[in-house]
């Protein structure tokens, strides 16, 4: 008998179909329901974006409209989810206490134990729109706890961009930092079958609830791999701190046989779609806060990196500089992602519970042939 061929990673492997998103490294572009991202990015508010994802088409002005008041609704938070918070140490990752925090909501949902109540689609539909609303307010509660600040309420008379920065800062801020932060929301919300989208789908294929899938995904997001790589891009900036010393870091690094956080792509081998329209975004950032030494940083690791292994930025590259420059703690930059890419995890795990079929590979056994005891 051969040996069957093994995909390690699933490199390569097409497992299912999906109608959500499609990536395409030929074309070095991205589409949302058969939409441009780039063009979601130039002309949609982000819960339009959220919208399109779950529901497949954009909303119309009165959908909208409803959605948006349902929306700032839902953004404050239960006293039973301050206080899961505020067990959990100040000093711990912010990735941990969201994945808590997401974790003991599924606690609070008493519909979740009613007949069909894991995959009636109204109620699931409700709980993305929950968990979208809750995020924000969540991310932004951790970081004021680690700074020792006190937590603001959300503000109903902002969207939800506006009001994610307000609940982190206390101020809204130009319209030039909203964009960017507006932007890069709808440029992390979905990516086809990635590591922690694909995790929530395992996990709803089993039949198991949308918030067991989130926190599974959650957990597979951390990762310097995966999402966690945007919090490790701005680690390596702070280290490397000028752009005059960015090639001798990397030389180091290299030497060392480091993965550099920020560039590569299991899919795209020729630079991330996304990459142009978030670069464009730091860029105004740059401007408005006069950072040109931000980007003369980004520029020399990126050529630094082109000249000795051709490997091109993904998104996490552009916007971990960014987030930094908009002041979000460097711990805070995958919550973000998370934030973010809870619309597309919905999305998925709603398209898994409809194709109904377990997510179950198989394996080649190379362990010790059979044997027996011998007490
Ligand atoms: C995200 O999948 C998605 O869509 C994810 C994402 C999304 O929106 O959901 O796009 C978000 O996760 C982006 C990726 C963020 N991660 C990082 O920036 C971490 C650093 N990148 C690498 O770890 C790596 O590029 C991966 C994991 C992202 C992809 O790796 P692959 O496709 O598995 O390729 P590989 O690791 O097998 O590398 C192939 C070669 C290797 O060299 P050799 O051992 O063959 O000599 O390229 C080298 C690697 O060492 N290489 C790198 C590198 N990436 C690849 N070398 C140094 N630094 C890197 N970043």
């Amino acid at each position: 008998m051969t040996d069957p061929e093994i995909h390690k990673g699933l490199a390569g492997v097409v497992v299912d179909t999906t109608t959500i998103s499609s990536v395409n490294p030929q074309t070095n572009s991205l589409l949302y329901r058969g939409y441009p991202v780039q063009e979601l990015a130039a002309q949609c508010s982000f819960e339009e974006v959220a919208w399109l994802l779950w529901h497949g088409e954009l909303p119309t002005a009165e959908e909208l409209e409803v959605f948006e008041k349902l929306e700032r609704g839902l953004r404050r938070l239960d006293d039973r989810t301050r206080r899961a918070l505020d067990d959990i140490p100040a000093s711990a990752h912010p990735m941990d206490a969201l994945r808590t925090a997401v974790s003991q909501l599924g606690g609070l949902d008493p519909t979740l134990e009613q007949e069909n109540g894991i995959l009636d689609p109204e109620l699931n539909l409700g709980r993305a729109v929950y968990l979208f609303a809750q995020l924000p307010t969540i991310v932004a509660y951790i970081q004021r706890r680690r700074r020792g600040l006190d937590v603001l309420e959300p503000r109903d008379d902002l969207d939800y961009a506006r009001n994610f920065l307000w609940l982190t800062f206390g101020e809204v801020p130009d319209d030039v930092v909203v964009d960017a932060f507006r932007v890069s929301l709808v440029l992390y919300a979905e990516h086809s079958f990635n590591a922690s989208t694909f995790t929530a789908r395992v996990i709803a294929s089993t039949l198991s609830d949308v918030y067991s899938a989130v926190t599974g995904a959650i957990g597979a997001l951390k990762g310097p791999l995966h999402g966690g790589a945007n919090e490790a891009v701005m680690h390596a900036f702070d280290e490397i701190g000028s752009a005059d010393r960015a090639e001798a870091w990397l030389d180091d690094a290299l030497a060392q046989k480091s993965k550099i956080m920020g560039f590569g792509h299991r899919v795209y081998k020729n630079g991330d779609s996304r990459v142009p329209t978030m670069r464009a975004s730091l860029e105004g950032l740059v401007e408005h806060y006069d950072r040109q030494d931000m980007l003369d940083l980004y520029d020399a690791l990126e050529n630094a990196m082109g000249e000795r292994k051709n490997i091109k930025p993904n998104l996490d590259y552009p916007s971990g500089p960014a987030y930094n420059l908009m002041g979000f703690d460097t711990e805070t930059f995958t919550p973000l992602f998370a934030a973010a890419r809870v619309t597309g995890w919905t999305a998925h795990v709603f398209e898994q519970y409809a194709a109904n079929s377990l997510i179950r590979p198989l394996s080649q056994y190379t362990g010790p042939a059979e044997r027996h005891l011998t007490r």
